[in-house]
């Protein structure tokens, strides 16, 4: 096993033991559903197994350069076959539920027509696990990976590709609605449009702005289709979607970086949650939306719209935002939006570079709270640090216990103040594989040693055992 270097944790651990726990309890409320979250790429492997269709992040991380270290999720932690273990763990662990992702390509290996049943047969294998665990499931429709003959068609970008998906949220809800009651549409929608057809860094890999705009409305449309097409199947189920939220800091007091600092929260925040409740984009442009790039069309702004069920948050870190002076632009960019925006510096980084600022936990939930008035959902929250089984296969974490215990007393400081939040769920109950990061960074409760796929239940891992069948947290 690779061994932990010292000199990289010592500034973190000493950042650490500063901030030594006062005496006490905070209690969460009744019936507060403890939980822990993985997605299909990141966990299952068996990428051509029993028919599975190919996805943009096959294509993606089987073309060099693209993936640190050159890796794959062809095998992943081998959840595919894998997963009574890995239920075992999170039963071990007291959890009530867990939220995991269903590939759209193991139910429909193109992407629209044939269905397969072996894919459907093994969400059903999966979901009654979780079940007879006593855990909820809660489960995502779309964690990043498009069937690759959908991406050759215009992928996201094309407005077909809004039906294929609806078509497929059908046939998902009418083969598992009966087991499954509990939906997020979309993981962080933002964030797979963005970095997808935007930035680039994530499959398929594109960087133009144009394309991501009419990716992120194609998806805004897909999720109002999505929607309607689970109510009408499943009128009682909960359907919602799991947003990338950062707490937003203007970086000076001055009104222009107020007024940029409100642009990137409703570009990065918002973009896809208040078209769903109110049926348009929020005032992310100086100069206005750029509809007609994105392919708006009449009628668009009541198919996006979806009275959601409860909003999922997904926290990892605050932006700190200053404004950025724009000339009224010739073709819609991201300076458009005129701001700069970064990582906040004050607190100790995790392993990927996040700045651990556990009160953004408390502010994200407040503004989502106060602003939607919904029900929330904690869909995803965790850290990312390199800690390494020691020769009698303990992994003391730390870090990531001072991080989760720090996250989750801010977190029940909003509930305090009246945000409604019926359950959190911890990234991840495994380390896996975390898309262009590849295998290099480890958000697991608990340790997958790759090459062996032994697992290895880390330290943080008992800590959160106790957290779920106390229902507190250390104050
Ligand atoms: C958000 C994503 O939903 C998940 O797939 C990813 O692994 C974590 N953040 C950590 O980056």
């Amino acid at each position: 096993l690779p061994k932990l270097s010292g000199a990289s944790i010592l500034p973190t651990l000493n950042a650490v033991a500063e901030q030594t726990p006062a005496a006490g309890e905070i209690k969460f409320p009744k019936d507060f559903l403890w939980g822990t979250a993985t997605a299909a790429y990141q966990v299952e492997g068996a990428w051509n197994v029993d028919g599975r269709g190919e996805t943009v992040w096959d294509r993606f991380s089987h073309a060099p350069g693209n993936v640190k270290g050159a890796y794959t999720g062809d095998e992943a932690c081998d959840d595919y076959h894998r997963f009574p273990e890995d239920i075992a763990f999170m039963k071990q662990m007291n959890m009530r539920s867990y939220r995991y992702s269903i590939a759209w390509s193991r139910i429909q290996p193109t992407g629209e027509g044939t269905i397969n049943q072996k894919g459907i047969d093994y969400y059903k294998r999966l979901t009654d696990t979780v079940l007879k665990a006593g855990m909820r499931p809660l489960v995502t429709l779309y964690h990043w990976d498009l069937p690759q003959p959908l991406e050759d068609k215009g992928g996201w970008p094309n407005r077909d590709t809004a039906a294929r998906f609806a078509d497929y949220a059908e046939i998902a809800v009418k083969a598992l609605g009966d087991r499954i009651n509990t939906w997020a549409i979309f993981n962080e929608p933002w964030v797979f449009t963005y970095l997808g057809y935007g930035s680039g860094v994530h499959a398929p890999g594109k960087q133009d702005f144009d394309l991501f705009l009419k990716a992120s409305h194609t998806v805004n449309l897909a999720q109002g289709d999505a929607f309607r097409a689970i109510k009408a199947i499943a009128p009682k189920s909960k359907v919602g979607t799991a947003f990338s939220m950062s707490s937003t800091t203007p970086a000076t007091s001055s009104p222009e970086d107020a007024a940029a600092a409100k642009r990137f929260d409703a570009f990065n925040n918002v973009w896809f949650l208040e078209t769903a409740l109110r049926g348009h984009y929020p005032e992310a442009f100086v100069h206005g939306v750029p509809l007609e790039t994105m392919g708006f069309q009449s009628g668009d702004d009541k198919r996006m719209t979806a009275p959601l069920d409860y909003i999922g948050v997904n926290y990892y870190f605050r932006q700190i935002v200053a404004n950025l002076a724009t000339p009224a632009p010739t073709k819609p960019s991201y300076d458009a939006m005129g701001f700069n925006h970064y990582n906040g510096k004050e607190g100790p980084l995790t392993e990927i570079g996040w700045e651990v600022y556990p009160r953004g936990m408390y502010e994200i939930v407040q503004r989502v709270s106060k602003d939607y008035k919904l029900p929330i959902e904690i869909t995803e929250n965790g850290c990312s640090y390199g800690d390494y089984p020691d020769a009698s296969g303990r992994v003391a974490d730390v870090r990531r216990i001072h991080y989760y215990r720090e996250h989750l007393r801010e977190l029940a400081r909003a509930i305090q103040d009246g945000a409604d939040v019926r359950g959190y769920h911890s990234w991840s109950i495994l380390d896996n594989f975390e898309w262009s990061e590849g295998y290099t960074q480890r958000f697991g409760m608990v340790f997958v040693d790759f090459p062996t796929q032994r697992r290895f239940m880390k330290d943080s891992g008992k800590w959160y055992a106790r957290v779920a069948s106390t229902n507190t947290v250390e104050a």
